[in-house]
């Protein structure tokens, strides 16, 4: 699956650069699910503290990789859909890619908002703190509401994501959007 975009009708493939990070972005996004997921239950302090931060720094590397995305994407662009995918389907793709970079961004946002205002030092690989450790319970817990708001439409839009690759893996048209992300260390884009 790819998005149209002005710059798209010269660039024939992804680069390299932006299939490494769309795979690395998405093994960060998992691996932060799965830390996340004991946050709605009842969880010993020591526990909830150290898990915060190790959940803070996987999202601050997907803030990182998501940067960099975006830029390459803002520069190079992405390839055009082929010719012969149907109006909707092309329309869909558009609209579930640009909203699962609303979505990754607000999770960024909203998460690092969520740690300036926590009860605990929350610290990314120990390298900086991002607020003082006190926080404000209110803002918290009103952060914290979108931030799962945006956790759980993005899961939705991963499934969605998933089953459109696969379902275009199974078209004998159309294989080729999916395998090319799949062989991430190559790219029909000569470099520039
Ligand atoms: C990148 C994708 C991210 C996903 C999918 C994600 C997901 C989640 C989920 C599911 C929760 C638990 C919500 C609940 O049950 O109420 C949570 C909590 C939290 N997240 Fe994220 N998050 C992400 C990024 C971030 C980032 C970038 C930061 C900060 C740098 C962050 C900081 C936090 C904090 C402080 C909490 C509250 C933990 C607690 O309840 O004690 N998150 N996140």
């Amino acid at each position: 699956m790819a998005l149209h975009s002005p710059q798209g009708a010269s660039q024939l493939d992804y680069r390299v650069a932006q299939k490494v990070l769309h795979w690395l972005i998405g093994i960060a996004i998992m691996l932060d699910l799965f830390i996340a997921q004991k946050f709605g239950g009842v969880m010993e302090d020591w526990d909830r503290f150290e898990s915060r931060s190790d959940h803070a720094s996987l999202g601050t590397l997907v803030a990182v990789f998501f940067a960099i995305r975006l830029y390459l994407r803002i520069k190079h662009g992405a390839p055009p859909l082929p010719d012969d995918i149907p109006a909707w389907q092309a329309r869909l793709a558009h609209t579930a890619h640009w909203a699962l970079y609303g979505l990754i961004g607000l999770l960024i946002v909203s998460g690092i908002a969520a740690a300036i205002n926590a009860n605990s030092a929350v610290s990314p690989f120990g390298l900086f703190v991002y607020g003082d450790g006190v926080g404000n319970a209110d803002l918290f817990a009103a952060i914290r509401t979108v931030h799962a708001l945006a956790t759980e439409a993005i899961i939705v839009l991963i499934v969605v994501h998933v089953a459109a690759a696969l379902y275009h893996l199974a078209s004998k048209h159309h294989r080729h959007l999916t395998l090319r992300m799949l062989r991430f260390w190559r790219s029909e884009t000569p470099r520039s």
